[in-house]
């Protein structure tokens, strides 16, 4: 680290605005739980028991899209820009750009992600997956998302000395997730059509996870892992093969969602190919982080924080894996459109990047409200509620997928693997009921630690009042 760097080292407060990253997180948590009331509503739909049936602003539909929204822009994004607000000012030894800003784009954040949910449930989607925030907010959101670049990128470009890699991640996502959400919205919508506007759409959808969350999600793992286990992720330059492989990779995978369509099939095949990279590309990042691990291992029974994010991990290997397969037309042909495609996005969102994010949470909830947690036996309920539901749910759909395949290729009546699936959607709500109760555990939890550190306040509050 540069002489300056030693020197100016400031104070943690002077850095990071605590309050400000409470609220990104109440707030993630708060359309968490939004989002699996939309999930639920969704999954009653689909075993033919859905208590709120012929309510327009109920429809199951259009509570599907508030069920990803919610999830992608509302906990996600939130969650990401809290744990932001931690680690760029430590790693940059600078605050962000400025803390008005940051304060006005909390707010404004909230305004898109709400207003999307109002406008979807006005029947105002965007006929875009992913996409569907109505196009009157687009603009919004994309000057949002500018604004967050802005406000994180001033602190980073004016670093002396060697960058860290989270850095590198975390640069680029707040690049790439603003072309990304430029292009997805804005190119279909209002300057091509038919199979060029798939084709966007495709590359919009898997950039979202592959240029917004994989690398805030990446550069996260690489900030807090070696503060856990107090020693260096293993190799440096694996690493920097890991960033450079995904940039490269990356942005060309996303047509893999339309495969079998009038898109060209250079395009497909590239698609194909460059999923398949990516993988190995994923590969050599999993050894970095489990060779690291090697003589720690009893972190993971002792560390809850580092518990959640080795178990993203595993769902992160198991997802692209199946990515590695699922792209090829062969296999492509028996899964699409079928429940192995929601098996698939339920491991990554919620079994990856919800757990990692989950993880953070239980690390920095202590440090922000200044005491221990509450219950580490309900931070453990909500670890494996957590972790066997999502696991359940994957694997249930994920068996499920290839068996609608055989009946679809069969060309028997829709309505025989309609009937044949809804066991397998009845197992999804029970474990869907184990994740939703474990977020009910952890909120819990959150609370009475909550009220545990105001009455450690008190003494000094009266003090500092007598
Ligand atoms: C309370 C638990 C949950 C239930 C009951 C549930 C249920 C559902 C249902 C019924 C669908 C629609 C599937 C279809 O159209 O065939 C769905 C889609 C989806 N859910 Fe959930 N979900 C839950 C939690 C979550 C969580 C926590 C996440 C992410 C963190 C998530 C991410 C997704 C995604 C990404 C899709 C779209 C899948 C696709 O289009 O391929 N879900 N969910």
């Amino acid at each position: 680290m540069s002489a300056d760097v030693e020197r100016e080292r400031p104070r943690h407060e002077d850095l990071v605005d605590e309050r400000l990253v409470s609220w990104y997180f109440l707030a993630a948590l708060g359309y968490m739980f939004i989002s699996m009331l939309g999930g639920f509503l969704m999954g009653f739909q689909l075993i033919r028991h859905n208590p709120l049936r012929g309510i327009e602003l109920l429809s199951p539909g259009r509570w599907r899209m508030i069920h990803t929204n919610a999830i992608a822009y509302g906990f996600l994004a939130n969650a990401f820009l809290g744990a932001l607000h931690w680690a760029v000012p430590r790693l940059a030894l600078r605050p962000v750009l400025d803390r008005r800003l940051s304060y006005f784009i909390f707010g404004a954040w909230q305004v898109v992600v709400l207003s999307t949910a109002v406008g979807i449930m006005l029947g105002q989607a965007q006929g875009l997956e992913w996409g569907e925030t109505p196009v009157w907010i687009d603009p919004l959101a994309l000057a949002g998302l500018l604004l967050v670049a802005i406000n994180f990128l001033a602190p980073i470009v004016r670093l002396r000395g060697p960058m860290y890699v989270t850095l590198w991640y975390f640069t680029a996502a707040f690049i790439w997730t603003f072309l990304t959400y430029a292009m997805g919205n804005f190119i279909p919508q209002y300057f091509v059509s038919g199979t060029s506007a798939g084709a966007v759409g495709g590359l919009f959808i898997h950039d979202l996870v592959g240029l917004f969350v994989t690398p805030l999600g990446w550069g996260l793992m690489y900030y807090f892992v070696p503060i856990m286990l107090k020693k260096p992720v293993w190799s440096h330059g694996l690493s920097l093969v890991g960033f450079w492989g995904l940039a490269f990779f990356y942005p060309l995978t996303g047509i893999h969602h339309f495969l079998y369509t009038p898109i060209p099939m250079f395009l497909q095949y590239g698609a194909v190919i460059s999923t398949i990279a990516v993988e190995m590309v994923v590969t050599t990042v999993l050894i970095n982080f489990f060779v690291t691990l090697r003589g720690a291992t009893g972190a993971l029974t002792n560390n809850l924080p580092i518990r959640w994010f080795y178990t993203g991990m595993v769902f992160y290997g198991l997802t692209c894996l199946q990515c590695a397969f699922q792209t090829t037309l062969t296999f492509q042909a028996l899964i699409h459109f079928t429940d192995w495609v929601v098996g698939h996005a339920h491991m990554v969102m919620f079994g990856v990047f919800s757990m990692w994010l989950l993880g953070t949470m239980t690390y920095l909830f202590p440090r922000l409200l200044k005491t221990d947690w509450y219950s580490r036996t309900l931070c453990e309920w909500h670890y494996w509620l957590s972790a066997l539901g999502i696991g359940l749910m994957s694997a249930d759909l994920i068996v499920a997928g290839p068996f609608q395949g055989y009946f679809w290729a069969s060309l028997l009546p829709w309505d025989v693997s309609v009937d044949f699936s809804i066991p397998f959607w009845a197992v999804r709500l029970v474990a869907g009921t184990m994740m939703f109760t474990g977020l009910l555990v952890f909120l819990t939890n959150l609370a009475l630690t909550w009220a545990q550190a105001r009455r450690a306040e008190e003494p000094a509050v009266l003090a500092a009042a007598a």
